[in-house]
């Protein structure tokens, strides 16, 4: 089945990004959170989004002006025409926006080919609305989740169509982070697994062009598996006296190549979720994936990294 149109459920950090994404590439998108306040704050943040990538493609000529005459380089009136015309033209931001639409109700759902779900990480509030979805979407729409720790399967089963059930798993901003996890239920078909892979084949985001990924149901699936781990084996190596936070992050950054280091990330990501994350792989996968005491302690503190001012690191100053 060809994808064309998409509700979002959610408009959320996530459910805006993955709007941004699907109607930067033109795709028909519906909007719904609890209300349509809350929709309509997660709209503002697609223009918000959009409207970052057009100062930016806007801004590369001059950059690159600027660049060239850094070395001595002035260029003639018809070569900086000839560059400007090399560089990408910024997106129409108020054209896009028009497919982008917000909605309290489940009946502008009806025509949708795909819905993805960004609601709260609860098994129970995601169960809830594959069952109440079910009233409203078309026999052979594709009910997503973007959950990154919940069972897809035991959604699947609270749908009419369990076989049309999967998760679509977008990283956080999705907008700039171009991976895409794609995981089947066990009841899944694989045509709705062939039909999500082509969706996004080609499609870009602000940054780069989308990477679709296929994963078994698993606990984390494939990135939070090794980066949530990695990050409290970072704790465990300050807890056990190694090195501080900061030495940490520099190492991991300068010497394993990582843009950012595990302490700046996980304040990023949410100490509250790399926390519950690891308490579900230990309820999965056994002991080994203790959380380590540290993390509990400044979950109990509020102190949950960037979204609470403070983590390991204090934002608070960054923030005013
Ligand atoms: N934040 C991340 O880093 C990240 C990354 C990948 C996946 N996820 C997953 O994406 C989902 C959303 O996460 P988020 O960070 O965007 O959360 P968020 O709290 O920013 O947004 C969730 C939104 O869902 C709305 N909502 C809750 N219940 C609803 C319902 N029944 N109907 C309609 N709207 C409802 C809330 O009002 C809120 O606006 C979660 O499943 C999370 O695990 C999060």
């Amino acid at each position: 089945m060809e994808i064309k149109k998409v509700g979002i459920v959610g408009a959320g950090a996530m459910g805006s990004g993955i709007a941004e994404v699907l109607i930067l590439n033109g795709v028909d998108v519906i909007l719904k959170d609890q209300n349509l306040q809350l929709a309509e704050r997660g709209k503002q943040n697609v223009k918000k989004y959009l409207a970052e990538m057009e100062k930016y493609v806007r801004n590369l000529p001059e950059r690159e002006i600027k660049r060239l005459e850094k070395y001595g380089i002035k260029l003639t009136g018809e070569q900086e025409k000839i560059l400007r015309g090399n560089f990408p033209i910024p997106p129409d931001v108020d054209k896009l926006m028009k497919n982008l639409k917000t909605t309290d109700t489940f009946d502008d759902f009806r025509d949708r080919d795909l819905v993805i779900e960004a609601v709260f990480e609860e098994q129970g509030v995601k169960n809830a609305l594959f069952h109440e979805i079910s009233d409203y979407l078309k026999d052979d729409a594709i009910m997503a989740s973007n959950t990154s720790s919940l069972n897809i399967t035991e959604m699947a089963s609270h749908y009419k169509h369990p076989e049309k059930a999967i998760v679509i798993h977008f990283f956080n901003p999705a907008y700039l982070m171009p991976l895409i996890e794609i995981v089947p239920a066990t009841q899944t078909d694989e045509n709705v697994v062939k039909s999500v892979m082509e969706f996004f084949k080609g499609k870009r985001n602000n940054r780069d062009e989308m990477v679709p990924i296929r994963a078994k149901e698993s606990p984390g699936f494939v990135v939070n598996r090794i980066l949530i781990p990695m990050i409290t084996e970072a704790v465990k190596v300050v807890e056990s006296g190694v090195a501080d936070y900061e030495t940490v992050d520099i190492g991991m950054k300068k010497g394993a190549g990582m843009p950012m280091g595990p302490f700046e990330l996980a304040d990023y990501v949410g100490i509250d979720i790399v926390y519950h994350v690891m308490e579900s792989f230990r309820r999965d996968l056994g002991d080994f994936y203790m959380p380590p005491r540290t993390l509990k302690h400044l979950v109990d503190a509020g102190w949950i990294g960037i979204k609470s001012g403070k983590g390991f690191y204090d934002h608070r100053e960054t923030q005013k």
